[in-house]
């Protein structure tokens, strides 16, 4: 199977990584990896994604994102920040030069929409920027830029700099926060840059699963990959 692009996807990228984690022995051989595990270290248990999840961005970060013009990360919703500092450990040692934002409130789920969400303003207030700049510190972690407040009051002053992602983790639960990241990145995403979702396969998440699926009207794009999180191929 060609290794191309078509239909704003890889099949054979979407396959490699979906098949190699669920059918063979790839995910034990992530676990046993010494990067992943010092990754996984420096994350502190702050995180609260699915493991499988984990590795899946762990093949993207270091098989995958090299092969882009632009590697700088993002993400929106990162809570107490364990999976920022998870990347940020991993570019750090692989691509240097790429930076991480982790954007968040800091301070709890902004307003949510009860037609559509679970989660209430408030949830996931108990974390703190300050004690994750502190291990952000601790860790030398200087690519790990932490960036406070509504996505949609802070994203677009970064966006003001001209970014190009090479990779969007959007992981923020709500109808309203996911499509906002989604559309507001879009732009800045290079060409074939990964938009990944924690959470619109979530039984819990279903206002973000509807923003999944307004990106696939709206673009007209094919997945990469559904299991273990969606996969989308951006910039093309
Ligand atoms: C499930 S948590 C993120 C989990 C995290 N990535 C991890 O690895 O543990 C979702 C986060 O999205 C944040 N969030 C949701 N909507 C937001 C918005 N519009 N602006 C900023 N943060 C938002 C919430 O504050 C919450 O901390």
């Amino acid at each position: 199977m060609a290794d191309e692009i078509t239909g704003g996807r890889s099949v054979h990228d979407g396959y490699q990584r979906g098949c190699g984690l669920m059918h063979t022995d790839m995910a034990a051989r992530i676990a046993a990896d010494p990067l992943y595990r010092a990754a996984l270290e420096a994350s502190g248990g702050w995180s609260i994604m699915v493991e499988t999840k984990r590795m899946n961005l762990f093949l993207l970060l270091t098989r995958f994102l090299g092969r882009l013009g632009a590697r700088d990360v993002i993400e929106f919703g990162s809570y107490r920040g364990g999976n920022a500092l998870f990347m940020a450990w991993v570019l750090r040692e692989l691509h240097p030069e790429a930076k991480v934002y982790a954007l968040d409130t800091y301070a709890g789920m902004p307003a949510t929409d009860p037609g559509r969400d679970v989660h209430h303003a408030g949830d996931f207030a108990d974390t703190s920027q300050g004690d994750l700049e502190a291990r952000r510190d601790a860790l030398g972690l200087a690519n790990l830029v932490v960036v406070p407040g509504r996505f949609e009051d802070s994203f677009p002053a970064i966006a003001e700099g001209r970014p190009a992602f090479g990779l969007a983790h959007i992981d923020c639960d709500i109808y309203s926060a996911v499509k906002f990241a989604q559309d507001a990145v879009w732009p800045h995403m290079t060409a074939g840059g990964y938009i990944v979702y924690d959470d619109a396969d979530a039984p819990s998440c279903i206002g973000a699963t509807e923003a999944v699926g307004d990106l696939i009207m709206a673009r007209r794009i094919h997945a990469e990959q559904v299991w273990p999180h969606w996969v989308f191929r951006a910039g093309l």
